[in-house]
């Protein structure tokens, strides 16, 4: 065992006999809950919005509200948390990260967390890896949200506008990191109070929080301009990593599935473009378009991620294989792929 190990093993063994106390009590009220019938559950949620009303806090509440959640879920789901998912609920209210292994059920455990913290009314976000995963557990634990009276929304890629705000609106709402990302980014750009799509920020709770912290945090948002045509910029970055040769000018990193210019590589782009500095922050947004253009031409593979039919780009799901029509990939990855492919480059 490392002195690492040692040191953090020792220190998360007592963070997590801490909490096993608090497990304790919340399964002290299991016979009590059962003891209840569903509207009488129900009527629990209203009873803890009262009580944080009148002063009690969320840490009050916890162990009542989480034996409250457990009980509605074994009635609407069928499932009831077992005392490991009842650890990692505590750990994600506290705002830590919870390690659980593929398959333990941290879709269930994340309702825990998520109702307690919904019910003081400022909204709860739980952020999933892509948008089949945000819908899929957005209806499948909205049963139990909806059973214990709260409301669920989803905000996807497809969802616009009015109907987006409202997903917003509820007390739950799931979403990838673009799109939470995007729209914040967005409501930053508007004029008046009326356009915001999001409200305020107030608990969000990750799912794969390695994979969207650290991998995913590699890509930045970006919003490009109004009004400015960017399929030529996306012509022209695609024209110009089609120049590039493999070894001496970018480099791929297969593990972590990214792609970068080498030095050689940002010198030929410097004198491509006609510019004196790459890294510039000016050309921040050409940065964008020569990394989308990059992994269009050489990390994605084509009939394996997407397909090109009828002059346009369709996504190739990666879990089902199934086209997935009407989605775009985002943040520009899809107009670089259409400029590669020779179609017309959509917005
Ligand atoms: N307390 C429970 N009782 C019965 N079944 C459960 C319970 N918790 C989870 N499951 C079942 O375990 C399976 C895996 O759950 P889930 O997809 O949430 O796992 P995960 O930890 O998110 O895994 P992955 O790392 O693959 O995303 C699901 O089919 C779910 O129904
Ligand atoms: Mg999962």
């Amino acid at each position: 065992m490392g002195i690492m190990e040692l040191i953090f093993g020792d220190l998360n063994k007592k963070e997590v006999r801490k909490i096993e106390k608090t497990v304790d009590i919340i399964e002290s009220y299991d016979e009590a809950m059962q003891a209840l019938s569903d509207e009488e559950l129900r009527a629990k949620t209203d009873e803890f919005k009262a009580r944080l009303k009148e002063g009690e806090t969320l840490d009050d509440i916890l162990p009542e509200a989480f034996a409250v959640c457990r009980d509605g879920a074994w009635r609407s789901l069928g499932m009831k948390h077992f005392r490991v998912q009842l650890i990692g609920g505590v750990v994600l209210h506290q705002g830590r990260i919870a390690e659980m292994k593929t398959g333990e059920g941290k879709t269930l455990v994340a309702t825990l967390a998520a109702y307690l913290n919904a019910l003081d009314g400022h909204g709860v976000h739980v952020v999933t890896v892509n948008d089949y995963l945000a819908k899929r557990d957005a209806e499948w634990m909205g049963r139990l949200y909806n059973f214990l009276g709260l409301t669920v929304g989803c905000v996807i890629h497809a969802v616009e506008g009015e109907k987006r705000r409202q997903q917003y609106l509820a007390d739950i709402t799931y979403g990838t990191n673009n799109e939470f990302g995007f729209d914040y980014l967005r409501d930053n750009m508007v004029t008046y109070k009326e356009e915001l799509t999001q409200r305020e920020l107030n608990y969000a709770i990750v799912d794969e929080v390695d994979s969207i912290l650290i991998d995913e945090a590699r890509t930045p948002l970006i919003i490009s301009g109004r009004g400015v045509d960017s399929s030529s910029m996306y012509r022209n970055a695609n024209s110009f990593v089609k120049t590039l040769t493999k070894e001496a000018d970018y480099k791929i990193d297969e593990k972590d599935n990214q792609i970068a210019l080498t030095d050689d590589g940002v010198k030929i782009c410097e004198q491509y473009f006609g510019i004196d500095n790459f890294s510039d922050p000016d050309n921040m947004e050409l940065n964008h378009y020569v990394q989308q253009a990059l992994r269009a031409n050489y990390l994605l593979k084509r009939d394996d991620d997407y397909i090109v039919k009828d002059g346009e780009i369709l996504i190739v799901d990666e879990f089902t294989g199934r086209l997935m029509y009407g989605r775009r990939f985002s943040n520009g990855l899809h107009q670089a792929i259409e400029a590669n492919e020779g179609v017309k480059v959509r917005n």
